[in-house]
């Protein structure tokens, strides 16, 4: 889909359709509505004054135009209260429309934006940009294609009334397909299962992906990962066939050789059984998903490689498979991880900390200036925040400051829960230097808890997208399925460091 500025007037526009956020005071004193009634043939007042009109966020109204009108059709989109639009919501919008789009088979469309919130263009022309690319993305690779299949060939952002510079609107676009593209390549990676993506898939696709974008990329394979004494990554997957791949990709933006890197640490169990502590078997299949957070690392290197920031980033993801099986690690083992110390293992469904033990210690021996590790660590998670919001925990409060920051502007939504020494205590092992479960309460703080006891003093936010790496139902801006949760996030979080 071409995504471009329009600078034409109104009446010179070509597409299939209009589209035309809609706001709740909206009235035909406005010279543009007034234009689009006309082209309705009072199609829009007559719905005032019937009262039909939807103006809730993401409601649609559709309309066939009459002959005067640039495009045959027009969608009036809900957006609310003028007072409290966002760019993020004009994406939305501009999503909601586009899916809309699609199912009527539309190939080309305008968005007209009224800029009545005095909003940044740039960044609005990005969220449309970033949402109108992730919202068609099909997650059907194994379904037969209909034959009558189209897809949207362009959409064009329009400013109403307002000057815009262009370069600034052209680089957002740009920005905003890099950062799209990346995050549908954490989505196609994330809805592979466990029997197409394994470890050594994942790594394979990675690190040819990697290399294609100009990053170093490495797999270190189950014979290294032995010799360097990565015990609790090879734990989780001596149970399984497929052996562990630890997933390594740089991008050097800096020339200098001493500059920190930002590391990124994914958790890249590509299904996730349970092991020995086995999971009931409702909903065991949705395990496959359990290397989101791998998957969104992977991508974000990929859009950073496109967008060439001057900051050096490195990316870790450790990619296991979680089966039970007569070699399989059991609760009881203690093992021996990279850093040194010893985990006793109470239930070996609680892997995510184990692999990511090693990915840690790895990144810290990197020399970072910080790391930030996703995962999609705990059920716990969920159970305290649901499918809105991801849970961040970390030990720098000017680091998970930025990282809100960040996510605030990419529109994805997180929250902070504590950390503290009362739940370094719940994991505290008998016969070990730690344990990998911490009791009923508190599960997601307790495994961040664990998580710390790897990092050593590099400032460090954990953040468990459990909840928010993928979609159970369809939603007007997005198909259901995997979300690509925190790629946008973290796009923004290095371009703004990158800046300093
Ligand atoms: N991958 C799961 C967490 C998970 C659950 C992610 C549901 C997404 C949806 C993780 O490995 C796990 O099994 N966690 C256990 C931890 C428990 C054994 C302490 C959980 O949350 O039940
Ligand atoms: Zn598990
Ligand atoms: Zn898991």
């Amino acid at each position: 889909m071409r995504i471009e500025l329009e600078l034409k007037a109104l009446e010179e526009i070509k597409a299939d359709t209009l589209i035309v956020p809609i706001f709740k005071e909206d009235s035909l004193e406005e010279g543009l509505l007034q234009k689009i009634n006309e082209y309705s043939g009072g199609g829009l007042s007559l719905l005032l004054e019937t009262e039909e009109l939807k103006t809730k966020k993401k409601e649609i109204n559709y309309l066939y135009a009459t002959k005067e009108s640039p495009t045959p059709r027009l969608i009036l989109v809900g957006a609310g209260e003028a007072s409290k639009t966002t760019p993020h919501l004009f994406g939305q919008l501009a999503a909601t429309a586009v899916r809309f789009m699609v199912s009527k088979k539309l190939t080309s469309g305008v968005m007209l934006v009224r800029n009545l919130n005095n909003l940044d263009l740039a960044l609005t022309a990005r969220h449309i940009t970033e949402c109108s690319l992730l919202a068609p993305h099909e997650q059907n690779k194994y379904q037969k294609k209909e034959e009558n299949d189209v897809q949207i060939e362009q959409l064009s952002i329009s400013f109403h009334n307002s000057p815009v510079e262009n370069s600034l609107i052209k680089e957002a676009i740009s920005r905003g397909r890099a950062v799209a593209e990346a995050a549908n390549f954490a989505r196609d990676l994330t809805l592979e299962p466990g029997n197409k993506l394994t470890p050594k898939e994942f790594a394979r696709r990675a690190t040819e992906m990697g290399i294609a974008l100009g990053l170093e990329a490495q797999a270190i394979d189950e014979e290294e990962l032995k010799k360097m004494g990565m015990g609790a990554l090879l734990a989780v997957s001596q149970g399984s066939e497929e052996p562990a791949q630890l997933i390594v990709l740089r991008y050097r933006g800096t020339k200098s050789n001493d500059s920190q890197p930002i590391a990124l640490v994914g958790k890249g169990i590509t299904f996730d059984s349970g092991g020995i502590s086995i999971k009931p078997r409702e909903g065991m299949w949705e395990m496959k998903n359990d290397m989101a957070g791998g998957a969104t690392v992977i991508a974000t290197l990929c859009a950073i490689a496109n967008l060439k920031p001057e900051i050096d980033v490195i990316g870790v993801v450790a990619a296991s498979e979680n089966l039970p099986s007569g070699k399989a690690y059991k609760p009881g083992d203690v093992i021996k991880t990279y850093s040194g110390k010893n985990i006793e293992i109470i239930d070996t469904d609680a892997e995510g900390r184990v692999v990511l033990a090693d990915a840690l210690h790895y990144a810290v021996e990197q020399k970072p200036s910080c790391i930030i590790d996703l995962a999609t660590l705990t059920g716990a998670c969920i159970i305290a925040l649901g499918n809105h919001r991801a849970a961040m925990i970390g030990t720098d409060e000017n680091l998970m400051k930025e990282i809100r920051q960040a996510s605030e502007q990419a529109g994805e939504k997180l929250w902070p829960l504590p950390l503290n020494k009362d739940y370094q205590d719940m994991i505290k092992s008998d016969i070990a230097d730690i344990k990998n479960l911490g009791g009923r309460y508190a599960g997601a703080i307790t495994a961040a808890a664990f998580l710390r006891a790897f990092v050593g003093d590099t400032p460090w936010t954990h953040l468990d997208i459990a909840g928010t790496a993928w979609l159970e139902e369809n939603q007007p801006e997005m198909a259901k399925g995997p979300t690509g949760y925190g790629v946008r996030t973290l796009v923004e979080f290095i371009l703004c460091r990158a800046k300093k």
